[in-house]
């Protein structure tokens, strides 16, 4: 039904009117920290997606360039600008999904938790601007440290007395991205093989290959679950010893190779932009599945963990959990328990301390 039916059959039948959400209809995404090295290809990239009726562009400078720009694009999407503080509250009213790369990077020689003292403060004044103006929103929170950033946010959204656990987010997309382009790249390699004089490409196809990763967004608490990669794959022992750090590392390996010029920012944006479509397409009744970093109890003794989850209409629909896994990666996900709760107890505090 159209929103406008639907609001004449409620208030017909004697209940509320209260307002429908134009959603389902036409979805708004916001993107605040839209001007920076993440938020500008990921603007790019929602802007092109059919399904984003309404892109609201927020950073504390620069936007309007931006907005400018992508809005001389030949898509659908309407593109608005809204900058500094004061104009906030009009870039996430109504928004269906707020997409959060605001917030400083690492340089080489830091962690993602050395990003807390700043990035803490700025998620934390989103969110509570976000509890008013729009405390339905799916929220995506790409900031690091994310293991910290999110419960930043569910803290604030609990003290408005809006907090869904249901729609928060750590976005964990690049994780994911990663290990399916180092499977695919070592699996390609493994199964090239010559056939007279030419070399046939056979076997994973990076596009179609599924690698799920549990656990947070930083260091050993990134945990890819290579024993359950699609389409199933056999690793040698070695391969898994190597495999698992590089991924864990990945983030470290392009903050390195930027030798001080940010971190990443392109293969984020596609991991983005990924992750912000499930969610309008879940928004849109099409469920979908997804890994990141939410409010779970998939695993015993922490609040938030990485698994994945199947997206729909309210956000997250079903925890999907950790699915059977090896003993190799139930040890490291047993090791990642007690460093997460340290990230989220940081957090929690901050917000509480406050
Ligand atoms: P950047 O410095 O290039 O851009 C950040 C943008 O945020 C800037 O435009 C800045 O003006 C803006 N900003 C700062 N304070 C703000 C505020 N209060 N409100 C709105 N905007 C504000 O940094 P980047 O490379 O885009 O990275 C952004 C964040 O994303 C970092 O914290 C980084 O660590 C994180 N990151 C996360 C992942 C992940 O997988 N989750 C991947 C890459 C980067
Ligand atoms: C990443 O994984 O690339 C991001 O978390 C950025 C970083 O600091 O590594």
């Amino acid at each position: 039904l159209p929103a406008k039916a639907l609001v004449q059959a409620a208030a017909n039948s004697g209940l509320r009117a209260v307002s429908v959400r134009h959603s389902s209809q036409a979805p708004k995404v916001a993107l605040l920290g839209a001007a920076g090295g993440i938020g500008q290809p990921l603007g790019l990239l929602l802007k092109q997606d059919p399904l984003v009726a309404h892109l609201a562009l927020y950073d504390v400078v620069n936007t309007p360039g931006v907005a400018a720009d992508l809005s001389h694009i030949d898509s659908n999407a309407k593109v608005t600008a809204h900058t500094g503080p004061k104009e906030l509250y009009a870039a996430v009213e109504n928004a269906d999904v707020i997409v959060i790369p605001a917030g400083v990077p690492r340089k080489p020689g830091m962690t993602r938790d050395d990003l807390f003292n700043t990035n803490a403060g700025i998620v934390r004044d989103l969110a509570a601007v976000i509890a008013k103006a729009s405390p339905k929103a799916l929220i995506a929170i790409i900031t690091n440290p994310v293991n910290s950033t999110v419960p930043i946010a569910s803290e604030v959204l609990k003290k408005a007395g809006v907090y869904d656990p249901k729609r928060v987010f750590g976005v964990t997309t690049l994780d994911v991205v990663r290990s399916q382009a180092f499977v695919a790249e070592l699996k390609r390699l493994q199964s090239t093989v010559r056939i007279h004089t030419f070399l046939c490409f056979q076997g994973h196809d990076a596009s179609k290959t599924v690698v799920p990763v549990v656990g947070g967004h930083a260091g050993i608490t990134i945990i890819p679950l290579l024993s359950q990669v699609t389409p199933s794959t056999k690793f040698s022992e070695e391969e898994i010893a190597k495999l698992t750090p590089r991924i864990q590392d990945a983030g470290t390996e392009v903050v390195n190779a930027k030798a001080g010029a940010g971190s990443a920012t392109l293969s984020m944006a596609l991991a983005g932009a990924r992750f912000a479509n499930a969610l309008v397409r879940g928004i849109k009744g099409q469920k979908n599945v997804q890994c990141a970093y939410v409010a779970s109890d998939a695993v015993k003794g922490v609040e938030y963990f990485s698994t994945p989850v199947e997206l729909g209409p309210n956000g997250v629909e079903k925890i999907l959990g950790v699915g059977k896994v090896s003993a190799f990666e139930q040890k490291l996900i047993d090791a990642s328990v007690p460093e997460l709760n340290k990230n989220i107890a940081k957090g929690v505090a901050f917000v509480k301390g406050n």
